[in-house]
Parts: C-alpha cells; structure tokens; sequence
C-alpha cells in the first residue's frame, strides 16, 4: 500500500513585530485583555510590498532544504490560503514558477483557518491513489491586509506568516507503524457561515472588505467541534488519546487550546503553543507551529502528532501523523 510520509518542514514569519503595547497606543485595549482573552502577546505583520506568496515561497524553500528535495521533485504543490495576491489566478500558481518546479500541478484551497488540513488531506489523497509522488503543501497568509484596525474586537488577535510541508510517497507493506499520515476528517456547516467572514468580495461589494467575528459563537463551536475532529481522527487511525505525543492545534487562542486538550484528557506539556508570539496566523498556523515545535526538537521521528483545526465556514477538520 501506498503511504504519505513527511520528509521537510519550514516556516517564515515577516522581520516586523507588533506587541500588544504598540497596539494599544492608537486603539481602546491592553496588554493584559489580549493576553488575558487570548495568550496572544505579539504578532508579525508582513511589509509593504510583501506578498502571500512571498511568505509562502520563503517557507516553501526552508522546508525543501530541510528535506533535501529539488523544487523539480514536487509534482503537487497546494497552497491553503484566504489572503491569496490576486482573485485569479491561484498564487500557488506564483509560488510554482518562482520556484522553478517546471511541471506539476499547483492550485489554492480556500478552507480560512482550516485550510492546511484540508490540504494536508487533499496531498494525501493525491499520494494514495497514485497521481502524486511528491507533494508540497503550504499554509501562508496576510490577514494584516483583511482586518479592520479600528476594530478592537479582531485586529488584536491575528497575525501574518506561512509554514509549509513536503510529503513523498511510500510503498508500505503495512499500515502499522509507519510514519507519515495515518488519518485525516474534515467537516463543514455553512449554517454559521456568517459567524465569521469577509464582509466583501468580488461577486459583492468588488472589495477585499474586512474580517468581522461573532467571538463568543466562534469560541463556543471551536472547542467542541475540534474535540470531536481529534476523536475522530484518532478513531480513524485506531489510536487512543494515551498514545499521543504532541497535540499541535491552530493556533488561535491559548483558551480554546486549553480547553479543547481538556476535553480531550491530553496532558497539558503535550500542546505546541505559538500563538503567543504569532497570533492567529489562519492556514499558515499549524505548519508554523509545527516547524517551531520540530526545529526545537520537541516533535522527533516517530512521534505520534494529532493536527486540528476550525475556521469560517465553519470548516474542521483534524489529522493524525506518525512524524
Ligand atoms: N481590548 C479591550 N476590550 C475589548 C477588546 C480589546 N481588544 N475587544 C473587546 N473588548 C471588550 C468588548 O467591547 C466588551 O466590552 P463591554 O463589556 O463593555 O461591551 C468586553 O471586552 C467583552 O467582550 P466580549 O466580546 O464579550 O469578550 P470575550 O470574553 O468573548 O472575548 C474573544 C472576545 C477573545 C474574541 C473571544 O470571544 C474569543 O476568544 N473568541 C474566539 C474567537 C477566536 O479565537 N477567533 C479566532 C478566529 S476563528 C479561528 O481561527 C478558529
């Protein structure tokens, strides 16, 4: 059978850091409400000029050097993003040729915070039915460019970056103990879909308009419907809870984080935290995260690693990763 094994992962955030301070000089909030709210005490917002898929390239080429695979390797890149440069064509497209793959297919999927695992699951797909051998996956976003700053209720909690992942193809004789990606679920409800959104578009107001949130909606969906997604997933890949060694959630709120490990009876130093230095990064959180947490030397090989996430939509989903 065939299997996605993880082989590089890479991160880039932007030179530029935002505290909680300097936001707190021109608008109505504090250091410690957004630490308090959040655990968020600083982001990084990408410069003028700097692009998703700037971003995305930077953390694209950290994670083929880590792997020590050429860019003409890669037959699938997809890139998740929300904050992509232009409405068409797909900046993956962009992050392709800038990278000299020369052949493949590169396209974006559009799943907001849950978009890396909905890549992360369309890569794996494309490798077990054999129409892929070497995939790359990038989560990058400018959501700088999407928030209203005067809006105190949103702008204090997200931030700008992108990670990626390179996956390759593995003939496996079985699915027992081998490393890669051992389940995927995803899951969406457009019945919440105006929780949280973009309040413009290109079929409605021809703007890239701003994000708007129900906070305490969002938080209260979040943290159930993640617990199910890692039950699940874990489920999928007959695996317990007791098994796991790193839960690497998005990155959205030290408090949804929190509770959803409570939830899910995990040992609180099991958790990769980052959203204190990176805010909410959208679809580049959990790559960033994991490229932190693996550079570190947290997450070694062989370490059993459950992924969640949920963003507008809603969409969730979650994996479960044998590193
Ligand atoms: N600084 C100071 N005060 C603030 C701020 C701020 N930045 N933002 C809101 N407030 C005020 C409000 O105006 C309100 O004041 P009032 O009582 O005088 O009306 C008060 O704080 C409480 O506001 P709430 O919205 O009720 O605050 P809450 O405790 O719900 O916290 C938060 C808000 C942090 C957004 C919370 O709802 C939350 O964590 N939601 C989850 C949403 C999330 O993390 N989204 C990320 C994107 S979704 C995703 O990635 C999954």
């Amino acid at each position: 059978m065939i299997f996605s094994r993880i082989v590089g992962c890479g991160g880039y955030l932007p030179k530029k850091i935002l505290t909680n301070n300097d936001l707190s000089q021109n608008l109505d909030t504090s250091h410690d409400w957004i630490v308090g709210r959040s655990g968020i005490h600083q982001r990084h917002i990408a410069a003028d000029g700097e692009l998703t898929s700037d971003l995305g390239l930077a953390a694209a080429k950290e994670a083929l050097q880590n792997s020590g695979i050429s860019p003409k390797e890669i037959d699938l890149l997809i890139l998740a993003t929300s904050t992509p440069d232009n409405t068409f064509p797909a900046t993956a497209t962009k992050i392709q040729s800038k990278l000299g793959m020369g052949s493949g297919l590169a396209f974006d999927v559009q799943a907001v915070c849950a978009g890396f695992i909905c890549a992360l699951s369309v890569a794996n797909n494309f490798i077990r039915s054999g129409q892929s051998k070497t995939a790359l996956i990038i989560g990058a976003e400018t959501y700088s460019r999407i928030l209203d700053w005067n809006d105190r209720s949103t702008c204090v909690l997200f931030g700008d970056g992108a990670g990626a992942l390179i996956l390759r193809s593995e003939e496996v004789i079985s699915d027992k103990n081998e490393l890669g990606i051992l389940s995927t679920c995803m899951h969406s409800d457009g019945d919440f879909y105006n929780a949280l959104y973009v309040d413009g578009g290109v079929s409605t107001t021809q703007t890239a308009g701003y994000l708007r949130m129900q906070g305490k909606e969002v938080f209260k969906h979040a943290v159930e419907k993640l617990t199910a997604a890692a039950n699940e997933a874990l489920g999928i890949a007959s695996m317990g809870i007791e098994q796991v060694d790193w839960l690497v959630p998005h990155q959205a709120n030290r408090r949804i984080m929190d509770a959803t490990s409570k939830k899910l009876g995990l040992d609180i130093n099991k958790l990769i935290v980052t959203v204190d230095k990176h805010a909410n990064t959208s679809s580049a959180s959990i790559p960033l995260a994991l490229s932190v947490a693996v550079g570190d030397g947290r997450i070694c090989s062989g370490d059993l690693v459950v992924l969640e996430a949920i963003g507008g939509g809603l969409v969730w989903g979650a994996g479960v990763v044998r590193w």
